[in-house]
């Protein structure tokens, strides 16, 4: 983890304001079987939050959550989830599907995951951008075409008039995940969910797109979740970082402290993964005790290694540093 967190320049405090996307004690199922415990989250304008976790624990399914997105079977069974939208903060949970949709590509944008496959094939680049902006009520086809090359370019395609003109299956892996980020930003949504944006991309056009919205959070004030299990990017790009587990939230706090000082034992060992992880957390998780293979089925609340220390507990997140949390017992502390 050599990187820097990046500074916050628009959201100077973000502490201070009301933030734009805010989630109280989500919880979300499939079929019936919770998946997502109990998420508390708060993102503010201008602000990169990083939602991070092994794969499986539950990403996908708050981002999705948040935008009425789920795939079937999946439904938020409890909590709150509030916007910022220009007629005062809407909460999505009790919104109709339909209020619900209005507000996607108007407030909300999703970078979906798999980005690929959200293209259709029988329309091509330019034609999605229609769908959008007509939805925006945008019907001016120069218009539309400008706003579409200008948003191509800030997802890092050098030439978006030759594009415009493509259908999916034309298109590399890579440049069609970069048309998806063009969808997502056109209509400069106040909050954007990104989800492994830049999986299928090289290194050089991942730090390039990440480097266009990044600006253009800062630049629109966009609320942006970012989610990733690339570390390294993530401590570049996000101030705060929550990180999930088994659906629970285990810990959050400002980048650099989570992935320099984890305090819960599942943070330490996803540091401790990354190849040169350096910091104390690979020595954290081989505490003694903690042995990495033995796997209680509360870990992610109680934070014990071992099952038969955990006792069933369901501790609080604590307060383990300046607005670095994690769910540890007052012995855990550093
Ligand atoms: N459509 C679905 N139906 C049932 N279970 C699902 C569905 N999608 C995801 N899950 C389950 O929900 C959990 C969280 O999945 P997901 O949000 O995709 O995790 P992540 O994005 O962190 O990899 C996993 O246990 C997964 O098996
Ligand atoms: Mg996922």
């Amino acid at each position: 983890m050599t990187h820097s967190t990046t500074t916050t320049t628009a959201a100077t405090d973000p502490a201070a304001a009301t933030p734009m996307l805010s989630v109280r004690d989500l919880e979300v199922r499939y079929g019936g079987l919770p998946v997502v415990h109990g998420v508390d989250l708060e993102v503010h304008a201008g602000e990169i939050l990083g939602l991070i976790g092994e794969s499986g624990s539950g990403k996908s399914t708050v981002g999705r959550a948040m935008l009425g997105l789920l795939p079937a079977g999946g439904r938020v069974s409890r909590g709150r989830i509030h916007v910022g939208t220009p007629d005062g903060p809407t909460d999505l949970v009790s919104a109709s599907t339909r209020e619900r949709r209005g507000q996607l590509g108007r407030t909300l944008g999703l970078i979906p995951q798999g980005a690929n496959a959200s293209l259709n094939p029988v329309m091509t680049c330019l034609q999605h951008f229609r769908v959008v902006l007509r939805n925006r009520g945008i019907r001016d086809r120069a218009q539309i075409r400008e706003r579409a090359t200008s948003s191509l370019l800030r997802a890092g395609i050098h030439d978006p008039e030759r594009v415009l003109e493509l259908y999916a299956h034309e298109m590399s892996g890579g440049m069609a995940q970069r048309v998806v980020v063009g969808l997502a930003i056109v209509t400069n949504p106040s909050v954007l969910i990104a989800d492994e944006p830049t999986s299928a991309l090289d290194v050089t056009v991942q730090r390039k797109l990440l480097d266009n919205l990044t600006r253009m959070v800062h630049e629109e004030g966009t609320a942006c979740l970012l989610i990733s299990h690339d570390l390294g990017l993530m401590a570049h790009y996000c101030q705060r970082l929550l990180v999930l587990y088994h659906g629970v939230v285990v810990e959050s706090g400002p980048a650099a402290e989570v992935l320099h000082r984890p305090v819960h034992p599942f943070t330490a060992r996803l540091v401790a993964s990354v190849p040169g992880a350096r910091s104390r957390a690979a020595h954290a998780y081989r505490a003694p005790g903690a042995g990495a293979d033995q796997v209680c089925p509360n870990q992610a609340w109680c934070a014990q290694p071992d099952h038969a220390t955990c006792g069933e507990r369901r501790l609080p997140l604590r307060e383990v540093g300046s607005r670095h949390h994690a769910r540890t017992s007052p012995q855990e502390d550093r």
